[in-house]
Protein backbone atom coordinates (compact mmCIF):
# COMPACT_ATOMS: atom_id res chain seq x y z
CA UNK A 1 0.00 0.00 0.00
CA UNK A 2 1.44 3.41 -0.76
CA UNK A 3 0.38 5.22 2.06
CA UNK A 4 1.77 8.72 2.20
CA UNK A 5 5.02 8.75 4.66
CA UNK A 6 6.43 5.72 2.99
CA UNK A 7 9.62 5.52 1.91
CA UNK A 8 10.48 7.13 -1.14
CA UNK A 9 14.24 6.32 -0.53
CA UNK A 10 13.86 2.29 -1.32
CA UNK A 11 16.99 0.66 -0.57
CA UNK A 12 15.57 -2.64 -1.82
CA UNK A 13 14.84 -1.52 -5.16
CA UNK A 14 18.87 -1.63 -6.29
CA UNK A 15 18.88 -5.14 -4.42
CA UNK A 16 15.93 -6.47 -6.82
CA UNK A 17 17.54 -8.14 -9.72
CA UNK A 18 20.93 -9.73 -9.96
CA UNK A 19 22.66 -6.81 -12.48
CA UNK A 20 22.20 -4.26 -10.13
CA UNK A 21 23.34 -6.23 -6.97
CA UNK A 22 26.42 -7.10 -9.40
CA UNK A 23 27.01 -3.68 -10.67
CA UNK A 24 27.22 -2.52 -6.94
CA UNK A 25 29.21 -5.03 -5.10
CA UNK A 26 32.31 -3.19 -3.65
CA UNK A 27 34.80 -5.99 -2.94
CA UNK A 28 35.70 -8.69 -4.39
CA UNK A 29 37.90 -12.21 -4.08
CA UNK A 30 39.94 -13.80 -6.02
CA UNK A 31 42.40 -16.82 -6.32
CA UNK A 32 45.28 -14.03 -6.22
CA UNK A 33 43.81 -12.89 -2.49
CA UNK A 34 44.48 -16.69 -1.41
CA UNK A 35 47.59 -17.70 0.62
CA UNK A 36 47.21 -22.00 1.47
CA UNK A 37 49.06 -23.05 4.63
CA UNK A 38 50.63 -26.93 4.36
CA UNK A 39 52.13 -29.21 6.57
CA UNK A 40 55.29 -30.81 5.23
CA UNK A 41 56.54 -33.86 6.68
CA UNK A 42 60.08 -35.94 5.65
CA UNK A 43 59.32 -39.09 3.53
CA UNK A 44 57.79 -40.18 0.34
CA UNK A 45 54.35 -40.98 -0.95
CA UNK A 46 53.23 -39.95 3.27
CA UNK A 47 50.11 -38.11 4.04
CA UNK A 48 48.68 -37.97 7.18
CA UNK A 49 45.30 -36.96 8.13
CA UNK A 50 44.95 -34.50 11.23
CA UNK A 51 42.19 -35.12 13.17
CA UNK A 52 41.34 -31.72 14.16
CA UNK A 53 41.25 -30.22 10.89
CA UNK A 54 39.19 -32.40 8.61
CA UNK A 55 40.48 -32.24 4.88
CA UNK A 56 43.72 -30.72 5.96
CA UNK A 57 46.70 -32.85 5.82
CA UNK A 58 50.47 -33.29 6.41
CA UNK A 59 52.43 -34.46 2.98
CA UNK A 60 55.51 -35.51 1.68
CA UNK A 61 57.26 -33.01 -0.33
CA UNK A 62 56.52 -35.13 -3.74
CA UNK A 63 52.84 -35.26 -2.80
CA UNK A 64 52.78 -31.72 -1.88
CA UNK A 65 54.32 -30.45 -5.30
CA UNK A 66 51.67 -32.27 -7.44
CA UNK A 67 48.96 -30.30 -4.93
CA UNK A 68 50.62 -27.17 -5.95
CA UNK A 69 51.20 -27.15 -9.04
CA UNK A 70 46.62 -27.45 -9.08
CA UNK A 71 47.21 -24.19 -6.85
CA UNK A 72 49.18 -22.85 -9.29
CA UNK A 73 46.62 -23.38 -12.19
CA UNK A 74 43.96 -21.84 -10.43
CA UNK A 75 46.28 -18.65 -9.70
CA UNK A 76 46.34 -18.97 -5.96
CA UNK A 77 48.82 -16.39 -4.60
CA UNK A 78 51.21 -18.49 -2.30
CA UNK A 79 51.85 -21.05 -0.36
CA UNK A 80 52.73 -20.88 3.27
CA UNK A 81 54.89 -23.84 4.75
CA UNK A 82 54.72 -25.15 7.77
CA UNK A 83 57.52 -28.12 8.85
CA UNK A 84 56.35 -31.44 10.94
CA UNK A 85 59.48 -32.11 12.76
CA UNK A 86 59.41 -35.95 13.73
CA UNK A 87 62.61 -36.71 15.59
CA UNK A 88 65.17 -33.60 15.92
CA UNK A 89 63.26 -31.27 18.50
CA UNK A 90 66.16 -29.88 20.70
CA UNK A 91 66.38 -27.26 23.30
CA UNK A 92 68.20 -25.00 21.03
CA UNK A 93 66.12 -25.71 17.55
CA UNK A 94 69.64 -26.21 15.69
CA UNK A 95 67.45 -27.83 12.99
CA UNK A 96 65.56 -24.53 12.53
CA UNK A 97 68.36 -23.53 10.50
CA UNK A 98 69.91 -26.66 8.54
CA UNK A 99 70.16 -25.98 5.01
CA UNK A 100 69.69 -29.24 3.80
CA UNK A 101 66.34 -29.42 6.53
CA UNK A 102 63.05 -30.27 5.46
CA UNK A 103 61.81 -26.61 4.56
CA UNK A 104 64.59 -25.64 2.43
CA UNK A 105 64.76 -29.09 1.15
CA UNK A 106 60.34 -28.35 -0.15
CA UNK A 107 60.98 -24.87 -0.84
CA UNK A 108 63.80 -25.81 -3.49
CA UNK A 109 61.31 -28.39 -4.85
CA UNK A 110 58.12 -26.20 -5.15
CA UNK A 111 60.45 -23.53 -6.81
CA UNK A 112 61.41 -25.95 -9.61
CA UNK A 113 58.09 -27.55 -10.00
CA UNK A 114 55.74 -24.42 -9.59
CA UNK A 115 57.58 -21.43 -10.00
CA UNK A 116 54.48 -18.72 -10.28
CA UNK A 117 53.00 -19.18 -6.85
CA UNK A 118 54.85 -17.94 -3.74
CA UNK A 119 56.61 -19.40 -1.67
CA UNK A 120 56.22 -18.13 2.14
CA UNK A 121 58.07 -19.79 4.64
CA UNK A 122 57.70 -19.74 8.76
CA UNK A 123 60.44 -18.33 10.72
CA UNK A 124 59.94 -19.47 14.34
CA UNK A 125 61.02 -22.49 16.32
CA UNK A 126 57.99 -23.65 17.70
CA UNK A 127 57.92 -26.91 15.87
CA UNK A 128 62.03 -27.56 16.38
CA UNK A 129 61.93 -26.89 20.15
CA UNK A 130 61.79 -29.41 22.18
CA UNK A 131 59.25 -27.36 24.70
CA UNK A 132 57.41 -25.96 21.66
CA UNK A 133 58.47 -22.05 22.17
CA UNK A 134 59.07 -20.02 19.69
CA UNK A 135 62.05 -19.12 20.99
CA UNK A 136 64.73 -20.37 23.23
CA UNK A 137 63.82 -20.72 26.89
CA UNK A 138 66.52 -19.20 29.74
CA UNK A 139 66.81 -22.47 31.58
CA UNK A 140 67.59 -20.80 34.73
CA UNK A 141 64.64 -18.58 34.82
CA UNK A 142 61.90 -20.64 36.99
CA UNK A 143 59.47 -18.89 34.57
CA UNK A 144 61.43 -20.37 31.72
CA UNK A 145 61.66 -16.92 30.07
CA UNK A 146 61.59 -17.17 26.10
CA UNK A 147 65.00 -15.06 25.65
CA UNK A 148 64.51 -12.37 23.08
CA UNK A 149 67.41 -11.65 21.46
CA UNK A 150 69.18 -14.95 21.58
CA UNK A 151 65.96 -16.07 19.89
CA UNK A 152 66.72 -13.55 17.31
CA UNK A 153 69.76 -14.67 16.33
CA UNK A 154 68.94 -18.03 15.60
CA UNK A 155 66.11 -16.53 13.77
CA UNK A 156 68.23 -14.81 11.18
CA UNK A 157 70.06 -17.87 10.56
CA UNK A 158 66.66 -19.83 9.72
CA UNK A 159 65.61 -16.83 7.37
CA UNK A 160 69.11 -16.99 5.70
CA UNK A 161 68.58 -21.36 5.71
CA UNK A 162 65.22 -20.08 3.50
CA UNK A 163 66.05 -17.53 1.51
CA UNK A 164 69.02 -18.80 0.36
CA UNK A 165 66.37 -22.44 -0.79
CA UNK A 166 64.92 -19.33 -2.94
CA UNK A 167 61.64 -18.38 -0.53
CA UNK A 168 59.93 -15.59 -2.01
CA UNK A 169 58.99 -14.47 1.47
CA UNK A 170 60.03 -15.15 5.10
CA UNK A 171 57.22 -14.99 7.62
CA UNK A 172 58.77 -14.25 11.12
CA UNK A 173 55.37 -15.46 13.00
CA UNK A 174 57.30 -15.44 16.45
CA UNK A 175 57.08 -11.56 17.68
CA UNK A 176 60.56 -11.22 19.52
CA UNK A 177 61.24 -7.47 19.33
CA UNK A 178 63.42 -5.96 16.44
CA UNK A 179 63.18 -9.42 14.23
CA UNK A 180 61.84 -7.59 11.43
CA UNK A 181 65.11 -5.32 10.83
CA UNK A 182 67.29 -7.97 12.07
CA UNK A 183 66.08 -10.16 9.80
CA UNK A 184 66.10 -7.53 6.83
CA UNK A 185 69.67 -6.64 7.73
CA UNK A 186 71.18 -9.99 7.66
CA UNK A 187 69.30 -10.70 4.66
CA UNK A 188 70.29 -7.16 2.60
CA UNK A 189 74.03 -7.98 3.96
CA UNK A 190 73.80 -11.58 2.32
CA UNK A 191 72.34 -9.86 -1.30
CA UNK A 192 69.25 -11.46 -0.39
CA UNK A 193 67.47 -7.68 -1.17
CA UNK A 194 64.47 -9.10 -3.40
CA UNK A 195 63.42 -11.59 -0.51
CA UNK A 196 60.34 -10.37 0.91
CA UNK A 197 59.20 -10.39 4.51
CA UNK A 198 55.37 -10.82 5.79
CA UNK A 199 55.89 -9.56 9.06
CA UNK A 200 52.96 -11.25 11.59
CA UNK A 201 52.94 -8.13 13.56
CA UNK A 202 49.82 -8.42 14.81
CA UNK A 203 49.67 -12.03 16.27
CA UNK A 204 47.24 -12.34 19.26
CA UNK A 205 47.76 -14.89 22.39
CA UNK A 206 44.69 -16.98 21.15
CA UNK A 207 43.53 -20.35 21.57
CA UNK A 208 42.20 -20.59 18.03
CA UNK A 209 45.52 -21.73 17.60
CA UNK A 210 44.66 -25.27 19.55
CA UNK A 211 44.56 -27.48 15.75
CA UNK A 212 47.32 -26.26 14.56
CA UNK A 213 49.63 -27.25 17.27
CA UNK A 214 48.42 -30.81 16.77
CA UNK A 215 49.37 -30.72 13.14
CA UNK A 216 52.97 -29.99 13.61
CA UNK A 217 53.01 -31.43 16.96
CA UNK A 218 54.31 -28.60 19.57
CA UNK A 219 51.12 -29.00 21.87
CA UNK A 220 52.23 -32.08 23.84
CA UNK A 221 55.71 -30.71 24.11
CA UNK A 222 54.04 -27.03 25.13
CA UNK A 223 52.13 -28.60 27.56
CA UNK A 224 50.23 -25.79 30.29
CA UNK A 225 52.99 -23.20 28.87
CA UNK A 226 51.69 -20.12 27.27
CA UNK A 227 53.09 -18.12 24.55
CA UNK A 228 51.52 -14.86 26.63
CA UNK A 229 55.06 -13.24 26.63
CA UNK A 230 55.48 -12.42 23.04
CA UNK A 231 52.24 -12.59 21.53
CA UNK A 232 49.31 -9.90 21.98
CA UNK A 233 46.95 -9.83 24.55
CA UNK A 234 43.53 -10.41 23.05
CA UNK A 235 41.82 -7.39 24.70
CA UNK A 236 44.35 -4.77 23.08
CA UNK A 237 44.16 -2.94 19.87
CA UNK A 238 46.50 0.07 20.17
CA UNK A 239 49.19 -2.21 20.98
CA UNK A 240 48.63 -3.92 17.73
CA UNK A 241 49.16 -0.80 15.87
CA UNK A 242 52.52 -0.14 17.46
CA UNK A 243 53.89 -3.87 16.92
CA UNK A 244 53.11 -2.57 13.29
CA UNK A 245 54.44 0.45 13.26
CA UNK A 246 57.34 -0.97 14.56
CA UNK A 247 57.73 -3.78 11.82
CA UNK A 248 57.09 -1.01 8.83
CA UNK A 249 60.06 0.67 10.18
CA UNK A 250 61.93 -1.71 10.53
CA UNK A 251 61.66 -2.87 6.74
CA UNK A 252 58.45 -5.43 6.56
CA UNK A 253 57.09 -5.61 3.03
CA UNK A 254 53.67 -7.02 4.17
CA UNK A 255 51.59 -6.71 7.54
CA UNK A 256 49.77 -9.69 9.17
CA UNK A 257 47.04 -9.93 11.39
CA UNK A 258 46.18 -13.41 13.07
CA UNK A 259 43.58 -15.06 13.83
CA UNK A 260 41.00 -13.66 11.15
CA UNK A 261 37.10 -13.79 12.19
CA UNK A 262 37.71 -12.40 15.91
CA UNK A 263 39.89 -9.44 14.85
CA UNK A 264 38.09 -7.85 11.57
CA UNK A 265 38.14 -4.59 13.77
CA UNK A 266 42.48 -5.12 13.86
CA UNK A 267 42.87 -5.73 10.14
CA UNK A 268 40.23 -2.34 9.77
CA UNK A 269 42.67 -0.67 11.33
CA UNK A 270 45.60 -2.08 10.48
CA UNK A 271 44.93 -1.22 7.27
CA UNK A 272 43.91 2.06 7.49
CA UNK A 273 46.23 3.28 9.42
CA UNK A 274 49.35 1.69 7.03
CA UNK A 275 47.51 1.63 3.30
CA UNK A 276 50.10 -1.01 2.53
CA UNK A 277 49.35 -4.89 1.64
CA UNK A 278 48.37 -6.51 4.61
CA UNK A 279 47.72 -10.55 5.43
CA UNK A 280 45.22 -12.32 7.31
CA UNK A 281 45.37 -15.51 8.96
CA UNK A 282 41.92 -17.64 9.18
CA UNK A 283 43.50 -19.80 11.58
CA UNK A 284 43.10 -23.77 12.26
CA UNK A 285 40.41 -22.98 15.18
CA UNK A 286 38.32 -21.03 12.85
CA UNK A 287 38.72 -23.67 9.98
CA UNK A 288 37.79 -26.22 12.58
CA UNK A 289 34.43 -24.63 13.66
CA UNK A 290 33.68 -24.63 10.00
CA UNK A 291 34.36 -28.15 9.27
CA UNK A 292 32.91 -29.46 12.65
CA UNK A 293 29.36 -27.02 11.84
CA UNK A 294 29.06 -28.45 8.36
CA UNK A 295 29.52 -32.30 9.34
CA UNK A 296 26.86 -31.67 11.68
CA UNK A 297 24.65 -30.33 9.20
CA UNK A 298 24.48 -27.06 10.89
CA UNK A 299 26.53 -25.10 8.58
CA UNK A 300 27.09 -25.19 4.84
CA UNK A 301 30.98 -25.10 4.47
CA UNK A 302 31.72 -23.90 1.08
CA UNK A 303 28.93 -20.68 1.61
CA UNK A 304 30.23 -19.84 4.87
CA UNK A 305 33.73 -20.10 3.64
CA UNK A 306 33.29 -17.73 0.98
CA UNK A 307 31.52 -15.55 2.99
CA UNK A 308 34.45 -15.27 5.57
CA UNK A 309 37.36 -15.10 2.66
CA UNK A 310 34.98 -11.75 1.22
CA UNK A 311 34.72 -10.82 4.63
CA UNK A 312 38.43 -10.22 5.36
CA UNK A 313 38.91 -8.47 2.06
CA UNK A 314 35.93 -5.63 2.51
CA UNK A 315 37.92 -5.27 6.03
CA UNK A 316 41.05 -4.35 4.37
CA UNK A 317 43.18 -7.63 3.61
CA UNK A 318 45.04 -8.28 0.10
CA UNK A 319 46.08 -11.50 1.44
CA UNK A 320 44.26 -14.23 3.17
CA UNK A 321 45.92 -17.50 4.73
CA UNK A 322 43.15 -20.33 4.59
CA UNK A 323 42.97 -24.13 4.93
CA UNK A 324 40.14 -23.35 2.66
CA UNK A 325 41.72 -22.18 -0.28
CA UNK A 326 42.03 -24.89 -2.59
CA UNK A 327 38.56 -25.01 -2.03
CA UNK A 328 38.09 -21.38 -2.38
CA UNK A 329 39.97 -21.60 -6.04
CA UNK A 330 37.83 -24.03 -7.40
CA UNK A 331 34.24 -22.35 -6.34
CA UNK A 332 35.99 -19.08 -7.71
CA UNK A 333 36.81 -21.25 -11.06
CA UNK A 334 33.58 -22.82 -11.77
CA UNK A 335 31.52 -19.49 -10.94
CA UNK A 336 33.62 -17.58 -13.70
C1 LIG B 1 53.75 -20.46 15.56
C2 LIG B 1 52.57 -20.47 14.67
C3 LIG B 1 51.26 -20.74 15.08
C4 LIG B 1 50.45 -20.66 13.96
C5 LIG B 1 51.27 -20.37 12.87
N1 LIG B 1 52.60 -20.24 13.33
C6 LIG B 1 50.68 -21.11 16.37
C7 LIG B 1 51.24 -20.66 17.63
O1 LIG B 1 51.57 -19.49 17.82
O2 LIG B 1 51.36 -21.52 18.48
C8 LIG B 1 48.98 -20.90 14.02
C9 LIG B 1 48.27 -21.10 12.76
C10 LIG B 1 46.93 -21.67 12.92
O3 LIG B 1 46.37 -21.85 14.02
O4 LIG B 1 46.36 -22.01 11.87
N2 LIG B 1 54.94 -20.01 15.05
Amino acid sequence: MNTPGYPTIRMRRMRRDAFTRNMMREHSLSAANLIWPVFVIEGERRIQAIASMPGVERMSIDLLIERATEAAKFGVFGIALFPVIETAKTPLAEEAYSTTGLIPRAVKALKSAAPNIAIITDVALDPYTSHGQDGLIDERDPARYVMNDETVDVLIKQALSHAAAGADFVAPSDMMDGRIGAVRAALDDAGFFQTKILAYSAKFASCFYGPFRDAVGSSANLGKSSKETYQLDVANSDEAIRECALDVAEGADMLMVKPGMPYLDILARVRNEFKMPVAVYQVSGEYAMLKAAAANGWLDYDKCLMEALIAFRRAGASAILTYGAIDAARALASSR
